[in-house]
């Protein structure tokens, strides 16, 4: 078999074998492959697409490129989380310990910040002395004892991914469904759970942008899912304005605390709940959605879900006191208030723009080596859809110095649109994909 066949079947829009595939995968792992064909076929996939069976068989192969979680040893039906990436996104640290809390085992491995989109790991970190690198034994012996923890990825997990993202990322060749849907399910896969719920962006601030893109995205991995014999269930949920109102790392977990302590913005508590309850029924704790919700808002009422969040950051090391009171984070040395230039609604926010801006100020890494301020981000007093008035404060910006302070703040002005009507309203969540199909909402 040769690589230039495997590209030529490609470039002609044909099906590309099993063996076809694995081919690919195993030489470039094995550095056999170089670059420039493996760039080739990338192209040529995200010219011409992959079918199911395709896109599956490389998810599989890429999966096999390198370690396996194996969670069979923590008792009950282990539920992974996953969400394509947003602004203000912090659902997982309120969802894992709702869930948790309600007796469904939850052993994550989570990521970090990607260009305009946190990332849990960096929100878990800036609570003082939690530590997100720890072994696969304390791992699993922190989800045996406490139900849940969060760490970074371990040991050599889908080695194939790192290599093939890099060369998309350099390529031009991210923006594809069976390439982005391999990658995510590649991960979710080795990590080892038993059941897996996707949280599909779509809207400015997300990879898909458009709804019939991100339900195409969901499908792809509902299939992979299920095709692996993993029950997958996908949300497709609004990222056409930042989730909440904190984004940045210390802001997020202070607001995950409020969320759990039912003093949360309502479309978060509303997502975190839609999102709880799907992962209780996976976890075969909840029989209806109905149920699901009512589980996760009594966790919420009844403190539990807090109690579950404490344990699970003590286990990790973490100081709870921050927790407990989290005016002892602290503020950024500079808050600059952004105020509405005139009347008007908020018709638009361009949240990829946002999420840069929250960067910018610190709370992201412009480059792979950058220390995160914990400190820095981003607080909406209005979020779209919203009446301002001239002179009206929308949002604080929180920084280290005037210096980042002005290259962010034309990035987050430039972000807003302010209208004299008001926008049509948009739902929280727009649909849900399962293995029996598409369920549209809205
Ligand atoms: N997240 C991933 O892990 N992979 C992609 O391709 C896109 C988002």
């Amino acid at each position: 078999m040769r690589m230039y066949d495997i590209i030529e079947h490609k470039r002609d829009g044909r099906a590309l074998s099993d063996e076809e595939i694995e081919f690919f995968v195993r030489g470039y792992v094995a550095g056999e492959t170089p670059d420039y064909q493996a760039s080739a076929l990338l192209m040529a996939i995200f010219l011409r697409g992959m079918d199911a069976h395709e896109t599956t068989t490389l998810t599989l192969a890429m999966e096999h490129s390198g370690d396996l979680v194996d969670l069979s040893s923590i008792p009950g039906i282990k539920v992974d989380k996953h969400s394509t990436g947003g602004v203000g996104d912090k659902t997982s640290l309120a969802v894992v310990p709702i869930v948790a809390s309600l007796g469904v085992p939850i052993a994550k491995m989570s990521g970090r910040g990607l260009g305009h989109t946190g990332g849990t790991l960096d929100k878990l970190e800036s609570i003082p002395g939690l530590s997100t690198a720890i072994d696969r034994d304390r791992f699993f012996q922190i989800v045996r004892t406490h139900g849940a923890a969060i760490i970074g990825q371990t040991g050599n997990l889908v080695p194939a991914d790192k290599l093939i993202y890099a060369l998309r990322d350099v390529t031009a060749t991210v923006d594809s469904i069976p390439l982005i849907a391999s990658s995510i399910m590649s991960k979710k896969l080795a990590a080892g759970s038993d059941r897996i719920l996707l949280d599909v962006k779509t809207g400015s601030g997300a990879f898909m942008k458009d709804l019939d893109s991100s339900i195409a995205l969901a499908e792809a991995m509902v299939a992979i899912g299920e095709g692996a014999g993993r029950e997958t269930v996908a949300l497709i949920t609004n990222m056409d304005r930042p989730l909440g109102h904190a984004i940045g790392n210390a802001l997020e977990v202070a607001e995950v605390v409020d969320t759990l302590r039912g003093n949360g913005p309502a479309d978060l508590t509303h997502e975190c709940c839609a999102l709880a309850a799907e992962m209780l029924i996976l976890g075969g704790r909840a029989s209806t959605l109905d149920e699901g919700r009512s589980l996760a808002e009594q966790a919420i009422a009844n403190g539990s879900a807090f109690a579950k969040l404490c344990e699970m950051v003590a286990a990790q090391g973490g100081d709870t006191a921050y927790l407990e009171d989290t005016s002892r984070f602290g503020a950024a040395p500079v808050a600059h208030e952004v105020t509405a230039p005139r009347d008007g609604y908020l018709a638009a926010i361009d949240t990829t723009a946002v999420g840069t801006a929250s960067v910018e100020l610190g709370a992201g890494r412009e480059t792979k080596d950058d220390a995160i301020d914990y400190l820095a981000g981003i607080t909406l007093l209005k979020n779209r859809g919203d009446a301002v008035a001239a002179g009206e404060p929308i949002a604080i910006l929180h920084t280290a110095d005037e210096a980042h302070l002005a290259a962010a703040r034309p990035t987050f002005e430039g972000a807003l649109t302010i209208a004299s009507e008001p926008p049509a309203a948009e739902p929280l969540l727009f649909a849900r994909v399962t293995a029996a199909g598409v369920e549209r909402f809205a």
